[in-house]
């Protein structure tokens, strides 16, 4: 197969393929894997100066490539400025990041509290690792992890995601202050 071909368009209708196919999240996970990864060596095709642009305000942009009219099987961008990144989150949804351009710093969180006060979560950090151009992050619903551009430039990543986030009610966490809140997300004009 000719990979110079495989875009945007392409990862969506396999994405639309493996769904009609398979309801366990391991197996989704492990079959649009290896697509992240050929849709991100293959940026030539559909990566633009555009989609590099970040909101200096939430310190990343987010730009949505493709989602479904029900709002699942969504394809983000995201473009984050030097020395800016995201706090602890999860995402409602089953989710796949690729390495795009540069490398992105994950710290990954899990949750130590009953979750019996609304408001209200303890994290304790467990991991962290940074994913270069091509490495694929896959994470099963309930994942929780927080990102880090530590370089001086703007680094690229694509984000797949059962459901366009924005639409799950996730949350987005506090860890010194123990605060957990809904999480919007601005998304790129
Ligand atoms: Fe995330």
């Amino acid at each position: 197969m000719d990979d110079r071909t495989y875009g945007i368009g392409e990862l969506a209708a396999d994405l639309r393929r493996i769904r009609a196919e398979s309801r366990d999240e391991r197996e989704i996970l492990s079959r649009v894997r290896p697509l992240a990864r050929r849709v991100a060596a293959n940026k030539a095709m559909w990566l633009t100066d555009r989609l590099c642009q970040a909101d200096a305000e939430q310190g990343f942009g987010v730009h949505v490539l493709h989602e479904e009219p029900d709002h699942t099987l969504a394809i983000f961008a995201v473009s984050w400025l030097p020395d800016r990144g995201t706090a602890p989150h999860d995402h409602g949804t089953w989710a796949v990041v690729v390495g795009v351009d540069g490398p992105e710093k994950n710290e990954f969180w899990e949750r130590t509290d009953d979750r019996s006060r609304p408001g209200y979560a303890e994290l304790k950090k467990i991991g962290e690792k940074v994913f270069d151009a091509e490495e694929v992050l896959a994470m099963p619903a309930g994942t929780i992890h927080s990102v880090w551009n530590d370089t001086e430039r703007v680094t690229i990543s694509l984000h797949i995601y059962g459901q366009h986030v924005n639409y799950t009610g996730r949350s987005h966490f506090d860890p010194d202050q123990r605060i957990e809140t809904t999480y919007q997300l601005k998304i790129q004009a």
